[in-house]
């Protein structure tokens, strides 16, 4: 009986191990569908649902994205990376079907008024990828309405420390995180003062987290964890006299 309940045991940890290492292997192709908005500049909407503002037009530039319901995971997968790639059209797809990585910047709403197969794209349970025009024909010919992709999640790879831009005022204090590495997608973030310990954030939109203590006047470290488990803390990474609207660098993945 006690060999049962081990086997039991030992088949729901390895259940569990696989889950995680398909989380952090990313590996598989998967379908989605994709279009593109036109921009002048080749960025997609300004501020974007993920709360990034003009930051991700030096971060992601035309490799933005706004994903539908079922990939923007409320907003969860905001920064994540995905690599697509155009398949099984020969008259839209690039020859050789080549790739591009996107990061999820944004929340391409449901339009129920349409049907998911005639322009609801974005609607349940469909997984779509509203592109930059410019990313769009890296893959695929501009007059391709809309294509058929494949996609996988891949590493994000950043150039310096992840950002952190603080905004609020002394009573409501909110960042934003930016620029990270590894999966990109953050999903719980702590704060401390010099004169507080870690005080966990909550999220507020996108990749905005927030907390009710007053912080003003106190070096602040973060404590950053991604959804594969990876934590990593930057020690004061702003100064005592920090501002709100002021964007400070950390440590990278
Ligand atoms: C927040 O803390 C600073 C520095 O200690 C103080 O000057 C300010 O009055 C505080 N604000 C509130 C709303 O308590």
């Amino acid at each position: 009986m006690d060999a049962l309940k081990a086997l039991v045991l030992y088949l729901i940890m390895l259940h569990t191990c696989k889950i995680t290492a398909t989380n952090a292997t990313y590996g598989e192709w998967k379908t989605a569908t994709a279009t593109y908005t036109k921009e002048k500049d080749g960025s997609i909407i300004i501020e974007g649902a993920c709360g990034y503002g003009d930051l991700h037009r030096e971060t992601y530039g035309k490799y933005s994205a706004g994903l539908s319901s079922m990939l923007f995971n409320k907003g969860s997968t905001c920064g994540a990376c995905f690599e697509v790639r155009c398949v099984n059209h020969i008259l839209w797809c690039l020859r050789g079907s080549p790739s591009i990585i996107l990061t999820a910047t944004d929340f391409c709403p449901p339009n129920y008024g349409l049907s998911a197969d005639y322009g609801g794209w974005c609607n349940l349970p469909m997984e779509h990828f509203e592109m930059s025009e410019a990313a769009f024909t890296e893959i695929a010919v501009r007059r391709a309405g809309i294509i058929p992709v494949q996609y996988r999640r891949v590493k994000c790879e950043r150039k310096g420390g992840m950002r952190f831009t603080t905004s609020g005022s002394s009573d409501f204090y909110q960042v934003l995180i930016t620029n990270v590495g590894l999966d990109g997608e953050v999903i719980a973030v702590k704060v401390k003062g010099s004169r507080t310990g870690w005080i966990p954030m909550a999220r507020n939109w996108g990749q905005n987290w927030q907390s009710n203590v007053n912080l003003t006047g106190q070096p602040l470290s973060f404590e950053v964890t991604t959804s594969i488990g990876r934590t990593l803390t930057s020690y004061n990474v702003a100064p005592a006299n920090w501002q709100f609207g002021q964007t400070f660098a950390g440590k990278q993945f």
